[in-house]
This record gives structure tokens, C-alpha cells and sequence, in this order.
């Protein structure tokens, strides 16, 4: 029932009681269930201090002192220390605190019990149209999330489909009971709301500034707080992909999300607003428009506009999610905005949780080029279905562990968290869990699928499996124009001028195609296959060289997997999938190969089996 299968609490497998009320309770829980298992950590007492900041701690001695949600965390960083065989003396000393204060996860939850991109099952907690979900599966979510530090949990899809408007009306109730379970787990809710919810509610316009609306907003914000006073806010998805927003009359983001904001500040609310804005109907004989060129173009001129409990989330890069991208210039560009950045932990570009893939250096790679000093808040689509393993891949929980070591500490290391989650998870494996299948499953997996920054060759809609010519005479604004000659977008200031968008230095960088880092070559410059890669290679066979690398590798990943002494039935369930991961990388590697070959005619100077 509450299956810890892949996640670092399986090792402390006892959920709190269920009478635990505040995650002061919920700590002691703990504490009392890890002394049991490590005596060395027994008599730890809790003391709640109001002055210092909700998420804070300090072990001061055999006192655990922390604010109200703080002592929580500090348990569970008690706990992974004592599960990593370290001693109370080696616990760090002074106050521990997160980066963020607002450390949230998004679920893409649909009310029909559908997930969008999910890869894990059905919803946790919908289903035919309301919430159905077992109490102690709830409880363990929260349990999750507090494990790794996270405290907002968006409970709906970013797209509002009906019925879920009904969340901000009569189903308040089941949200409120929903939202009791994780208040001791410290973990506060939010929805998605639609900008045209006014309108489902028969109003005639959702115009921002039209005063009926303001008032139905703030009606709305009266009886959502008072059923649940801790309620975080609204997250909204607008103009962007069909959903209504203020574009439609005639005003700008700022005025649309400062209206939401105004209803909400009374109760210290917040909305986050999505920054995910391009136009998704381009021509593709259009070279004019450059899809990774939207967000600051339309959200730098409204730098300074947004209230101040107004969060603008933006993707970490400026495509959506894709395997390697670089990082959003908008988040490097407003700056007297609150941001938030969004990562996508749901693997949809990244291998649909059949296809190994850490996160981890995804995040690394972002914190390097961002400082965190610059946002607000950090957000993340969940990858959690209804999956017994309740991530699918029970490996892909790795994902989830990370993000919450990036949302409390942006300066950790990819390679050490992903360490910290095999050891504490599968204590059975040694080191090779960690080494050869976590930490390089990124690289391998890029290796096929997006050498050299091409990203988007896959199939469309769905996102799986190559596809090299999918997306490019479609309408999404991604595409590759590989030629006979050539292939990649020019974003330089000769070219789209996307790079512009950057600090110079940032944009000196990119712009050199000697000094842009090679995984990004094709994403900043237009090349001829011809170019030659700093090792003395030719840019196509790079290409080929890494498509038969990337196919290899999984090979030598699953070599590796089938020697792992893991417990059943995660070992029978990751060896299923990791079948299906190489038999997907070839796959990658033959179609994308071929497309290549075709298209220029050059012979692999390995002389190896390329298909006509
Ligand atoms: C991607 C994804 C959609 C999602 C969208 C978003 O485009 O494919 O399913 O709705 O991102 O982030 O809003």
C-alpha cells in the first residue's frame, strides 16, 4: 500500500501515525523510527523556536531546534546522515536553511484521472472527475516531499480541463481534506486555475481589467482561503498552446496576473504565472520567427510590472524540456521580478521513465549559469503516478530525490546526490548503481537522441522514439533545417539574434562557435557537416560516432544492470525497461544515422552499418 519501492525512505519504512497533526509530530515520528534502527542517534529532542524561519535547523548539542516546518527537515537530514553509516559529530553544525523559500511540485494531474506526460499511471488522487486516492499513499507523498525539503504541491494540470475549475468552488471541500493530509508534512497546496474562469461561471468577459471579473476573482480567492487559510495560490497557464489569457483583451501579463494577484494578497496568497509563451501556430517557410526567442521578448519589457506576490515561472531553457538546452536568458535578464524556475521531472523529451535519465546535472548545469541569489522559487512537474512503484522506473525516484537536494542547496553536486540517493536507496548495490547507470545515463542517453544541442527529432506527440523531419515542417517553431550541405539555426546576431538575449559574456560564448560548448553547437550555429569538432573529427561523424557510442553504451548499461544485486521486484522491472531502452537507442541510432547519410551523402569513416 505505501510502497517506498526506489526512494531513499525505504529504509525508514514506517509511515508517521496518522494522528501526527503539525510536522513537529511528524519529526518526532521519525526520530523515534530512525533510533530504533541506528541506537547512535536515539535521544534527539525537539524544540519548535518561533523566531527562527519556518524552514530553518540547528542540532544544537542532543536538541534538534528548528522553525515550524524546519524541525521536519532537519529529522530527515538526521535520518540520511544515520543511514550513510556517518555519527551524530559529523552532523553539520549552525542553522541549516533552503535557498528557496518556495520549493514546489507541479502535477499535471487531469480530473479524469489522466496524467499529461505522465509515466508513472494514473493520478495518484483523481479520478473520474474528483479525488479518489487511499489516505496513506497521500500521506506518503507528503512524506516524499518533506524527505527532500519540498512544501508547495500544485495538485492540478497546468492545462485546466473541466472539471477541475470546480476545484476553486464546490469540490473546496475534497481539496481541503486533501490538503489536511499533507499539512503535517509541511507541504502547502495550490491549483491551476483557467484565465477564462469567469466565463465557465457565465460571465460575459475575463477581461483583467473589467471590474465584475476582478470582483468574481476575489470572491473566488474569499472561499478558497477560507476553507484551507494556508493555501499557497494559483498557478496559470496562460496564451500559451490555446489556453485563454489576457492577450485576448488587449492586455498585457502583467495586467492579467496582477489582477489574480490583488484577489489573493488579502489572504497572502501568491500567483505563479507561467512564462511559457510562444506562438505555436508558425509557419515553418517562416524563418523570421524563432520559437526560443518568446519568453523574453515578451516578458523583458514587463520587467518591474508584476506586484510583488506575483512569481513568474519560466522553463529552465527556452525550448520546453529538452535534453540539452541552455538556460533561459529571461532568468538571467528581469530583474526586479520574482522568479521561479520550472524543471520537468516527468521524463517526456528524456526517455518516458522506460529510458534511464538523471536529472541531476540538468540542474547542476542550470545553477553554473544562473545564481540563485536571482530566484524566488524553484518548481518541478512531478514524474509520480499511481504506479505501484509510484515513479514508474523506480529508478526515475532518483529524479525527484535530486531536485529536492538542488531545491534546498543549488550548489550541490549532481554526482554526489545521485550517490547520496543509490546509497541510501539500494544500499544492496555498492557504487555501480551510482556510477556506471546513474551518472552517466544523461550523456548516454543524449548521445542518441540530441548530439550537439539537436533537440525536437522526435516523434510528434508523444515525444518518444526519433523522428528526424517530425517537427520540421510543422507548426511548433522547432526545427533542425538539416540540408545536404548543412544543419543547426544560426542564433547569433547574424542569424536570429537569439543570443543577444544573453549578459555578453554569455553571449560572446555562444556566439563563437569555437568557444560554444559542443553540446549546444547546433542549437546556437548553422554548420556545415564538414566542421571540424575540437578533437580533428568531422561535425557528421561526430554525429555517427555518437549514435553508434550512445547505442553501445546502453548496451554496456544493461551488462552492468543485469550483474546489480537489487531487490525484487525493482531489478525484474528496471532490467524490462533497460530492454527497452537499447532496443530504443538502436532505433535512435539507425534513423537518425540514415537520415544523415541520405541527406549528405558521406561515408562513416568506420566503414560501419549505416541502413539506406
Ligand atoms: C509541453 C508539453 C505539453 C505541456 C506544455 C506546458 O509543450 O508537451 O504537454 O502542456 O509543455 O508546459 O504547458
Amino acid at each position: 500500500m505505501t510502497n517506498l519501492r526506489g526512494f531513499w525512505l525505504r529504509s525508514l519504512p514506517e509511515l508517521p501515525p496518522a494522528h501526527c497533526a503539525t510536522p513537529a509530530d511528524t519529526a518526532r515520528a521519525e526520530l523515534r523510527q530512525l533510533a530504533a534502527r541506528c541506537p547512535a542517534w536515539g535521544g534527539i529532542g525537539i524544540s519548535v523556536d518561533p523566531a527562527m524561519d519556518r524552514d530553518s535547523y540547528a542540532l544544537e548539542g542532543k536538541i534538534l531546534r528548528g522553525g515550524e516546518a524546519g524541525v521536519l527537515y532537519g529529522a530527515y537530514a538526521l535520518a540520511e546522515a544515520a543511514l550513510q553509516g556517518k555519527a551524530p559529530a559529523d552532523f553539520p553544525g549552525g542553522v541549516q536553511a533552503p535557498a528557496f523559500p518556495d520549493r514546489m511540485l507541479n502535477g499535471w494531474d487531469n480530473m479524469d484521472g489522466t496524467v499529461e506526460r505522465g509515466y508513472a499511471g494514473r493520478s495518484l488522487w483523481f479520478e473520474g472527475g474528483r479525488f479518489a486516492y487511499e489516505p496513506d499513499r497521500i500521506r506518503q507523498l507528503g512524506r516524499l516531499m518533506a524527505s527532500v525539503g519540498l512544501n508547495v504541491l500544485c495538485v492540478n494540470n497546468v492545462n485546466v480541463h473541466e472539471p477541475a475549475e470546480g476545484l476553486i468552488d464546490e469540490l473546496l471541500p475534497e481539496l481541503a481534506a486533501f490538503g489536511a493530509l499533507l499539512r503535517p508534512f509541511g507541504v502547502r497546496l495550490m491549483t491551476s486555475v483557467d484565465f477564462a474562469q469567469p466565463i465557465r461561471d457565465g460571465m460575459a468577459t475575463a477581461d483583467p481589467l473589467d471590474e465584475g471579473v476582478q470582483a468574481w476573482w476575489a470572491r473566488r480567492a474569499d472561499a478558497v482561503w477560507a476553507a484551507i487559510p494556508d493555501f499557497f495560490g494559483f498557478l496559470v497557464k496562460a496564451d500559451s498552446e490555446h489556453r485563454p489569457g489576457p492577450f485576448t483583451y488587449g492586455r498585457s501579463h502583467a495586467e492579467g496576473a496582477n489582477m489574480l494577484a490583488r484577489a489573493v494578497a488579502p489572504h497572502g496568497g501568491k500567483v505563479v504565472w507561467r512564462a511559457f509563451v510562444y506562438n505555436c501556430m508558425q509557419d515553418w517557410r517562416d524563418h523570421s520567427i524563432d520559437r526560443p526567442c518568446a519568453a523574453y521578448d515578451t516578458y523583458m519589457p514587463l520587467d518591474g510590472a508584476f506586484d510583488d506576490n506575483v512569481i513568474l515561472q519560466v522553463k529552465n531553457g527556452p525550448y520546453d524540456f529538452q535534453v540539452r538546452e541552455p538556460v533561459s536568458p529571461t532568468l538571467l535578464g528581469m530583474e526586479r521580478t520574482a522568479l521561479a524556475v520550472e524543471f520537468q521531472l516527468a521524463q517526456e523529451y528524456t526517455g518516458h521513465q522506460i529510458d534511464l535519465y538523471a536529472l541531476a546535472s540538468v540542474f547542476r548545469d542550470f545553477f553554473d549559469d544562473v545564481p540563485a541569489q536571482r530566484l524566488r522559487a524553484i518548481a518541478a512537474v512531478t514524474n509520480i503516478g499511481r504506479d505501484e512503484s509510484l515513479f514508474g522506473h523506480p529508478f526515475a525516484a532518483a529524479n525527484l530525490y535530486c531536485y529536492g537536494k538542488f531545491a534546498w542547496n543549488p550548489g550541490e553536486s549532481a554526482e554526489e546526490s545521485l550517490r547520496s540517493w543509490a546509497r541510501l536507496s539500494y544500499p544492496e548495490a555498492g557504487e555501480d548503481l551510482a556510477e556506471k547507470l546513474m551518472i552517466p545515463s544523461r550523456g548516454v542517453y543524449e548521445r542518441y537522441t540530441a548530439t550537439l544541442g539537436l533537440g525536437w527529432m522526435v516523434t510528434p506527440g508523444d515525444h518518444y522514439g526519433p523522428n528526424p523531419s517530425g517537427y520540421e515542417y510543422d507548426r511548433w517553431g522547432t526545427y533542425h533545417r538539416a540540408s545536404r550541405d548543412a544543419v543547426g539555426i544560426d542564433r547569433t546576431r547574424e542569424g536570429t539574434g537569439y543570443a543577444a538575449q544573453y549578459p555578453p559574456e554569455l553571449e560572446a560564448r555562444y556566439s563563437d562557435p569555437e568557444t560554444c560548448p559542443e553540446n549546444l553547437l547546433l542549437f546556437f550555429h548553422r554548420l556545415p557537416y564538414s566542421w571540424r569538432m575540437a578533437d580533428g573529427r568531422s561535425m557528421i561523424q561526430r554525429i555517427y560516432d555518437d549514435h553508434f557510442d550512445g547505442a553501445a553504451m546502453a548496451e554496456q548499461m544493461a551488462a552492468v544492470l543485469r550483474e546489480l544485486p537489487l531487490p525484487s521486484p525493482d531489478r525484474e522491472e528496471a532490467l524490462r525497461r533497460m530492454e527497452a531502452q537499447c532496443r530504443n537507442a538502436r532505433e535512435w541510432r539507425d534513423v537518425i544515422n540514415t537520415f544523415f547519410h541520405r541527406l549528405s551523402g558521406v561515408e562513416d569513416a568506420h566503414g560501419r552499418m549505416i541502413y539506406d
